[in-house]
């Protein structure tokens, strides 16, 4: 059967309700190397598999299971890993399980991932909340045909990570330090002579995922926060030559930071 966007998002939101119970007040989705980070204790596990249309993650470093339970007393939903372009899959499959989240009833989206810091001040294992994006490539799922109604939405981003939401965190946690993410398609990493553009065009990290979901997202009604672990310098800084493995490395090496931001995004959603 052909079922459109909204009917595969309704369908989803459905066995949520149905598996998991009400919503959650916070959905995060977790993204490379925050998988531990994202452990809740006790807290109800359900494979994205037994989930109807969720597309599930094949690359290392995300575990494919949504967790609902409190995190810094609330209730969160927690999905351990996301789905990207360089993967094959379309903006509408990449966002689906964030608009299946909002349409279950969670009003705030936590996005975290893992990405190369352009600033020396910002060293592997510090953890960067997005004051706003340049998207360099990545799709939109607001275009035609991946949109929930097929249509195109013109969509205001001015605030798209919410302000308020970041102030609170940044005053729980004064050591972070706030900047702006672009995002590119992968997989591979950039050249050197990219990141001396991105650093020109005043990019403090850089990543290959998060924008499509904050699209879909705030074009759901949803408030937004973005962090980035800073898993590694971008190609060429400091001598850099970035690889997956090193990036899953730091980010189990800086997991128990990452958990601490975790829980202070959580406990300052507004
Ligand atoms: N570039 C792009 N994506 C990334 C990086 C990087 O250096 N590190 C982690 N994700």
């Amino acid at each position: 059967m052909n079922l459109s966007e909204a009917q595969r998002v309704r369908a989803l939101a459905d066995a949520l309700r149905s598996r998991l119970g009400p919503p959650p007040e916070i959905a995060a989705i977790l993204g490379s190397g925050w998988a531990a980070a994202g452990r809740m204790e006790p807290a109800e596990a359900l494979p994205l598999s037994e989930l109807p249309g969720w597309p599930v993650p094949r690359v290392p470093g995300h575990a494919p299971v949504l967790q609902v339970g409190r995190l810094a007393g609330r209730r969160v939903a927690v999905c351990g890993g996301r789905v990207h372009a360089y993967e094959g899959r379309s903006a509408a499959e990449i966002v689906r399980g964030v608009r299946a989240l909002a349409a279950w009833g969670a009003r705030s989206l936590l996005l975290l991932n893992a990405a190369g810091s352009l600033r020396p001040e910002l060293a592997p294992g510090s953890c960067m909340p997005f004051t706003d994006h340049i998207n360099l490539g990545l799709p939109n799922p607001l275009s035609a045909g991946q949109s929930m109604d097929g249509h195109a939405h013109f969509l205001d981003l001015v605030d798209l990570y919410d302000p308020e939401w970041r102030a609170r965190l940044l005053a729980a946690r004064p050591e972070l330090r706030a900047g702006v993410y672009a995002g590119v398609p992968g997989p591979s990493y950039e050249t050197p002579a990219e990141v001396g553009l991105l650093r020109a065009l005043g990019v403090d990290a850089v990543g290959m995922s998060t924008i499509p979901e904050a699209l879909a997202a705030r074009d759901a009604g949803a408030r937004v926060l973005a962090v980035s672990l800073l898993t590694n310098y971008a190609a060429g800084i400091s001598g850099s030559r970035p690889s997956h493995g090193e990036v899953l490395r730091a980010a189990v090496e800086h997991g128990a930071g990452a958990a601490e931001v975790l829980r202070a995004a959580a406990g300052t959603a507004p």
